[in-house]
C-alpha cells in the first residue's frame, strides 16, 4: 500500500523525502523497494536512535545496500523544506503523530517511546503546506484510517489499508 501511495510502479522509483522519519521504518520499506530516500527527524533522541540504527545497519551485509539509499538530514522539516536548495524531492511522505488509541502491543510499545517525547505534532498543517510547496510530483500523508485529513488543502484521493490510510496530494504524474 505504501509503495502504491508514493507512486512506485514498473520503471518508477521516485526520490522521496520522508519528512517525519521517526525510527525510519516506512523509509526503510521504500528504500528496500529501490527509492532514494532523504529522512528528517526533529526530535533529538529519536533522531539519535535513527542515526545509530542507520550506522549499524550500514555494517550489516544484508541491509547495507538498502541503507545506502537512506540519507538522514537534521532539523525541523518545515524549515528544511522552506529553505531547500537544489533539486526538489519528487515525493514527500508525511506521517505526523495523531492523538489516537490503538490496541495492538506493537503500537503501544512504539507509542510508549514516541508519545512522551514527541507529543501530537500540532504543526502538521504547516508541514503539509511546506511539503506541497516543495514536492515536484506528489505529497503523501499517512493517517490512522478513520482520522480526519490534515487541515488545509484536501487530498485528491486516499488509499485505505487495514489500520492506516494514505491521503494523496498529486502535483504531476510520475513517469518511467
Ligand atoms: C508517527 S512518527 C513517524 C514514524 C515513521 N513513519 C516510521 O515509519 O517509523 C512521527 C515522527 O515525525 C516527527 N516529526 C513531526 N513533525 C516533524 C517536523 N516538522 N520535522 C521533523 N520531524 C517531525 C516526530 O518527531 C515523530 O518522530
Amino acid at each position: 500500500m505504501i509503495a502504491k501511495a508514493v507512486g512506485i510502479a514498473q520503471g518508477v522509483r521516485p526520490r522521496v523525502l520522508d519528512a517525519t522519519a521517526g525510527l525510519g521504518k516506512d523509509a526503510f520499506v521504500l528504500a528496500s523497494l529501490g527509492c532514494e530516500m532523504s529522512l528528517i527527524e526533529r526530535q533529538p533522541l529519536i533522531g539519535a536512535l535513527l542515526e545509530d540504527g542507520l550506522a549499524r545497519a550500514a555494517e550489516d551485509f544484508d541491509v547495507a545496500p538498502i541503507v545506502a539509499r537512506m540519507k538522514l538530514l537534521k532539523g525541523n522539516s518545515i524549515d528544511v523544506m522552506r529553505n531547500w536548495e537544489g533539486e526538489p524531492p519528487q515525493v514527500i511522505y508525511l506521517d505526523p503523530m495523531f492523538p489516537h488509541r490503538e490496541k495492538t502491543a506493537l503500537v503501544k510499545k512504539e507509542m510508549r517511546l514516541f508519545r512522551p517525547l514527541v507529543g501530537d505534532d500540532p504543526d502538521a498543517p504547516a508541514l503539509l503546506e511546506a511539503a506541497l510547496a516543495l514536492a515536484s510530483h506528489r505529497v503523501v500523508v499517512k493517517r490512522p484510517r478513520k482520522a480526519p485529513c490534515i487541515d488545509g488543502p484536501k487530498p485528491s484521493h486516499a488509499l485505505d489499508g487495514k489500520s492506516s490510510r494514505y491521503d494523496i496530494y498529486p502535483k504531476k504524474a510520475l513517469k518511467p
